[in-house]
Order: C-alpha cells, then sequence, then structure tokens
C-alpha cells in the first residue's frame, strides 16, 4: 500500500477552524488529531493545527504512550520536497542548490 504524501500546504489547511480537521506534522510525517481527548488540554494541540508540531511535542517531554497515541494517527508524510529532515547527503545538497530531488515512491 502507497504511503499517503502531503504537500504542506495542504497539512496547513487543516487546521482546525470552521469545522476543518487538525493535522500536525511530527518529524515529516503527518498526523491526524481530530477529536484527539488530549491530556494536556486540546488548546495546545489547537495551536500547532496546519504547522510543524515535532519540537513542542518534544518539549513536552511526551510518554511512550503520548508516541503511541501519535502513531495511531499517522495518515501519511510530507512530500520529499518539503522535509525537514530525512534527507541527507546528495539529495539535500540538491535541494540546497535548489534542485528538484525526486521522491522515490513517485509523487509530486
Ligand atoms: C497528536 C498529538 C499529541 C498526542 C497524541 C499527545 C499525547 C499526550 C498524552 C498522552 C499526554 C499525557 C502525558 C503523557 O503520557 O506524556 C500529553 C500531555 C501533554 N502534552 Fe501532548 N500530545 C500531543 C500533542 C501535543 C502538542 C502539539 C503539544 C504542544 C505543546 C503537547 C503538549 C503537552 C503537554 C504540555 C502535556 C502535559 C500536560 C499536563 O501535564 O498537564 N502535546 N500529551
Amino acid at each position: 500500500m502507497a504511503a499517503n504524501v502531503y504537500s504542506k500546504d495542504e497539512v496547513a489547511q487543516h487546521d482546525g477552524k470552521d469545522g476543518r480537521k487538525v493535522w500536525i506534522i511530527y518529524k515529516d510525517a503527518v498526523y491526524d488529531a481530530t477529536g484527539y481527548d488530549h491530556p494536556g488540554g486540546f488548546e495546545l494541540i489547537m495551536e500547532w493545527a496546519g504547522k510543524d508540531a515535532t519540537i513542542a511535542f518534544d518539549n513536552a517531554n511526551h510518554s511512550n504512550a503520548a508516541r503511541r497515541d501519535l502513531q495511531e494517527r499517522k495518515i501519511g508524510e510530507l512530500r520529499m520536497s518539503d522535509r525537514s529532515q530525512r534527507l541527507r547527503g546528495a539529495s539535500a545538497r540538491a535541494l540546497k542548490r535548489g534542485e528538484s530531488v525526486r521522491d522515490p515512491r513517485g509523487s509530486s
């Protein structure tokens, strides 16, 4: 099964406002946190709706149970050209030069 691949712009449209879904990015993957009963309060998640919550999530020292809850909500990954972390070596250098890097899964 091919993973869903989303752009940062698509994720940004899921900002939880006006009944829209609440998506967040964590380490270049995309999670649907809509309706999650967050022990820290849903406002904290809403602050990151549509955005990259990696640093905020890690700074909160979440437990393994919290990480499992997060993983259960994974819906896909960021497209290669919008990723911040996984590219290393030649691909990362090519991106810095402004060249496009082909996503091995074939999406955009
Ligand atoms: C879908 C994403 C998230 C999941 C599944 C999640 C899950 C949890 C869980 C299970 C707890 C209870 C303590 C623990 O087990 O670690 C917790 C607490 C907490 N979370 Fe999250 N969390 C998410 C996103 C966030 C984000 C984006 C922030 C941003 C600041 C955040 C901040 C906190 C804080 C500050 C607490 C502690 C609350 C307290 O002790 O009163 N969480 N979270």
